[in-house]
C-alpha cells in the first residue's frame, strides 16, 4: 500500500519571492499535514548530494547552482497516498505543461526554477527525509 510521507522542499526562487505561506496553504488545502519543516540555505555539495540522481545530466551544473542559491524549506507531509498526490498537486516539471492550479503553474517561472520538489517514490521520501530530518524530528510519543 502506498506509504503516508513524502518529502517536499519549497525551492529558494519561491521560498525567496515570498510564496512559502501561499504553497504550504494549498499543500494543506489539498489535505497534507506537516509533521517536520526546517530552513535552510544548501551548499553547493549539499543540494549535488540530494540531487546526486541527476549527476552528468546536462542540467546537473544549473540545478545545483540554483538549489544552493539561497535559503529553501524542506517539509516531511503526511496524508493517505502522499507521494502520488503530491506529484499530482504540484504539476508537471515544466510549468509551462503543468495543470491549472498546481503549484508549479502558479508559482514556477522555467523547468529550471520551478518552485518546489517532490519525492518521487516512498523509498525516495524515506531517504530523503533523513537527509534533512533526524529522529527527534519525526518520532512521536
Ligand atoms: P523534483 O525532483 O525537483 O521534484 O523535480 P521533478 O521530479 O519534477 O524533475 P526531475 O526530473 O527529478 O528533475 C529535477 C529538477 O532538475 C531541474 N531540471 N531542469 N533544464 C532542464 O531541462 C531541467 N530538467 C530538470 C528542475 O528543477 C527539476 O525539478
Ligand atoms: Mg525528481
Amino acid at each position: 500500500m502506498a506509504g503516508r510521507h513524502t518529502l517536499t522542499i519549497i525551492k529558494p526562487d519561491a521560498f525567496g519571492a515570498g510564496k512559502a505561506g501561499l504553497i504550504l496553504a494549498l499543500l494543506e488545502q489539498h489535505g497534507f499535514t506537516v509533521k517536520a519543516a526546517r530552513v535552510l540555505h544548501l551548499s553547493a555539495a549539499q543540494a549535488g548530494a540530494f540531487y546526486a540522481v541527476h549527476a552528468g545530466r546536462g542540467f546537473f551544473g544549473e540545478l545545483v547552482e540554483f538549489m544552493s542559491s539561497g535559503p529553501c524549506m524542506p517539509m516531511l507531509l503526511e496524508r493517505d497516498d502522499a507521494v502520488a498526490t503530491l506529484r499530482t498537486v504540484i504539476g508537471a516539471t515544466d510549468p509551462a505543461e503543468a495543470a491549472e492550479g498546481t503549484v508549479r503553474k502558479l508559482y514556477a517561472e522555467s523547468k529550471g526554477r520551478n518552485a518546489i520538489h517532490a519525492s518521487d517514490s516512498d523509498e525516495n521520501a524515506q531517504i530523503e527525509a533523513a537527509f534533512f530530518f533526524s529522529g527527534v524530528d519525526t518520532v512521536r510519543g
